[in-house]
């Protein structure tokens, strides 16, 4: 058969494109599609060598593993190579039951029934790690999977891998596993970020990455990671126990972060049934997975079947919906928050994305929208992961048509005025949101904060939805959160879409919510800067709603993690008599929660300081100085104002040490932070 020559340069292209994004996302950390789009090529490409073989180069992206070292890390060579899996990427159960007819006749044992273990495909960056004597020697990315980077040093940074294994004297054990970062750190770390307005990381995979391919240890040890083993290498001086199963134990039992969902089934029923599982929880896993991994559970077995070329027989990948798709914008909509916050919001041609079809995808702020340079018209992709709200991490650039709209004006926009009760807006200094001035007298506001006050986490009231919460707070019926428990079945029932029997279910719930938690109460009054866990710390504090109302802004700040803008917000929420108010009401309705005595707090030595460390100290790293100076209370904090007590400065200081000496704030070297935090003990 000949190649066309169309065929022949699609490949050429196909190459290209592969090409070049493996250099966008393994060396530089800044892939421009989504890999959805990227599998897409890649299959184009291996399925067009198949059929026409010569067209196979030596060069070609199919027949190696992910990128080139970067320069700047000594490569390290795996004895054992580090290889990649087959995937399946239908998303019916025919991959898991094809993958088992293939293991049954590879084996020649047709009517077996086999063992396999199931386990979760972490969606974050590989890495093996190099344990002589139990002691971490080394660590190592897959790079092209003959030979990777040295990250030893980036790697000491993440708290759940162990420096030295429980009992575990082999000469050498090679443990392989991914390192990823949870969603919620990812979260957390992007909030952060925009408020302060700098670059976010697009998904937690390539914060993964792109933290442990940072040249900076110190900067990599700000990105909080985690590690799951799967895997192992080179082994010297330990029998390996019989099956998958058994060595991840082994692995638990020395220190070893093992994912514990994972689980050995039996035959092609177990594969599908352990797929459909998980789908069902993927939402609601803490970190990013792109699907499942069966293995042949058995040692034996697996070095029977072997490999073929850069996969195993043994394992195989099958994914689910892809959480990052690309789509088109059509509009940018602004929509009113809780608290009067003005968020862009895409209007998106709409997509199918980790599972559900989205039409809005947040932009978050007005500077964020600027920095990707987002506008009507662009192609951009998209991603939904767990129960967030799906947002736009960028736009592909390449797609963008000549008439695409302007760069995003938020006040040009609005014309100045909130977009539902025309109140002003304004952005205060240091503030990355745009808000409405409206307050309550904001219809949106009024909305918002109704149906956070009956969220699940909050006061749970099962059918309080937003069509209802606009019919009910646009006829004036509910004004407050009270209101809510003065609704009758009657007046409900003659609303629209509301028959008598969804009205008597939602007084029943509304009624069974009365019995709540002074946690879920606090959250539930949606104080500005206080969220879900802020306030179960409140609860656990100071036990009864009266302690935490009377603690003033220095005694808030006594607790961990509450810091000056937090604590102010509290103070400021009910300092509003209006606040007040609405919780006498509320309580005069019947809502109760148990209340307790509350924790004496622990002054440390170093409660209240705050220090700010800069420049590079002679013996301590930075993590290490922090995490002394917090054991004793102090806080540290990343800039220097008129509230940081001391400035902790080492060689090369920079900008920080300039700033303290403008404020007089005080300065102090390592030995005297030493001397310092010795006679406090
Ligand atoms: S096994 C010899 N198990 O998926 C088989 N890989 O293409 C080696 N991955 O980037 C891989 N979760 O880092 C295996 N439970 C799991 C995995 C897993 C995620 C990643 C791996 C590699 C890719 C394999």
């Amino acid at each position: 058969m000949t190649v066309s020559g169309q065929t022949v340069q699609r490949a050429r292209e196909l190459r290209d494109a592969i090409l070049h994004h493996n250099r966008q996302y393994y060396i530089l950390d800044q892939p421009l599609i989504p890999d959805a789009e990227y599998d897409r090529l890649f299959r184009e490409l291996q399925q067009l060598e198949e059929e026409y073989p010569e067209l196979v180069t030596p060069d070609s992206p199919t027949h190696r593993v992910g990128g080139k070292a970067l320069d700047a890390f000594v490569p390290v060579r795996h004895v054992v190579p580090m290889l990649s899996i087959r995937t399946e990427t239908d998303i019916s159960d025919e991959g898991a039951v094809a993958f088992d007819v293939r293991i049954r006749k590879e084996l020649s044992e047709p009517d077996a029934v086999i063992a396999y273990n199931c386990e979760l495909k972490f969606d974050g960056l590989a890495i093996s790690l190099r344990y002589e004597r139990g002691v971490l020697v080394q660590a190592a990315t897959r790079g092209d999977g003959e030979v990777g980077e040295d990250v030893t040093q980036n790697v000491r940074t993440i708290r759940s891998i162990p420096l030295r294994l429980t009992d575990c004297d082999a000469e050498v054990l090679e443990v392989r596993g991914e390192i990823y970062m949870s969603r919620k750190n990812f979260e957390h770390y992007n909030e952060k970020q925009r408020d302060a307005g700098l670059p976010t990381l697009v998904n937690p995979r390539n914060g993964a990455a792109g933290s442990i391919r940072q040249l900076d240890p110190a900067l990599a040890a700000k990105r909080p990671l985690s590690f799951f083993a799967y895997g192992w290498g080179e082994v010297r001086g330990w029998n390996l126990p019989r099956t998958q199963s058994e060595v991840l134990d082994a692995l638990q039992k020395m220190g070893v972060p093992v994912c514990d969902e994972r689980s050995v089934t039996q035959g092609a029923q177990g594969l599908v049934a352990f797929h459909q599982r998980i789908a069902e929880k993927r939402d609601s896993l803490p970190f990013d997975i792109d699907g499942v991994v069966y293995k042949v559970n058995d040692l034996a077995l697996q070095s029977q079947l072997g490999f073929v070329t850069r996969e195993p027989r043994w394992a195989v990948a099958h994914k689910y919906p892809a959480e990052e798709q690309i789509t088109v914008v059509r509009d940018i909509d602004v929509q009113v928050g809780r608290t009067g916050k003005l968020t862009p919001v895409a209007k998106l041609e709409p997509v199918f994305v980790g599972g559900t079809t989205v039409s809005n995808a947040t932009l978050h702020n007005e500077d964020e929208t600027r920095r990707k340079d987002v506008r009507i018209g662009d192609t951009v992709i998209v991603r939904r992961a767990g129960d967030v709200i799906p947002e736009v991490v960028g736009v592909v650039l390449e797609k963008r048509p000549l008439d695409a709209g302007e760069p995003f004006d938020l006040f040009k926009r609005l014309q100045g005025q909130c977009p539902v009760c025309g109140s002003h807006i304004v952005r205060e200094e240091g503030e990355a949101a745009w808000r409405c001035t409206g307050g309550l007298f904001c219809a949106a506001q009024r909305k918002q904060a109704l149906l956070h006050f009956a969220s699940r986490r909050a006061m749970d009231i099962e059918g309080l939805g937003d069509k209802l919460v606009d019919q009910l707070v646009d006829a004036d019926i509910v004004k407050t959160p009270a209101d809510v428990y003065r609704l009758e079945v009657e007046k409900l029932a003659a609303l629209d879409r509301m028959g008598e029997k969804s009205a008597q279910n939602l007084v029943d719930a509304i009624r069974h919510s009365k019995q709540t938690t002074l946690a879920r109460f606090v959250y539930a009054l949606g104080i500005r800067n206080v969220g879900e866990a802020t306030a179960k710390d409140f609860a656990r504090f100071f036990g009864s709603l009266n302690a935490l109302i009377s603690a003033d802004e220095e005694r808030l700040q006594q607790m961990p993690d509450v810091g000056p803008i937090v604590a102010q917000s509290v103070c400021a929420f009910f300092g509003e008599p209006h606040n007040n108010d609405v919780i006498q009401q509320l309580r005069s309705v019947g809502v109760s929660w148990e209340e307790h005595e509350g924790m004496t707090m622990e002054v440390l030595p170093l409660t209240g300081k705050t220090f700010v460390l800069t420049g590079t100290l002679p013996t301590l790293s930075r993590e290490e100085a922090k995490a002394l100076l917090e054991a004793q209370g102090a806080k540290v904090a990343g800039s220097v104002s008129k509230k940081t007590d001391y400035v902790v400065a080492g060689a090369e200081a920079g900008s920080k040490l300039d700033k303290a000496q403008e404020l007089g704030v005080t300065v102090i070297d390592e030995a005297a932070l030493m001397q310092l935090l010795e006679s406090k003990t």
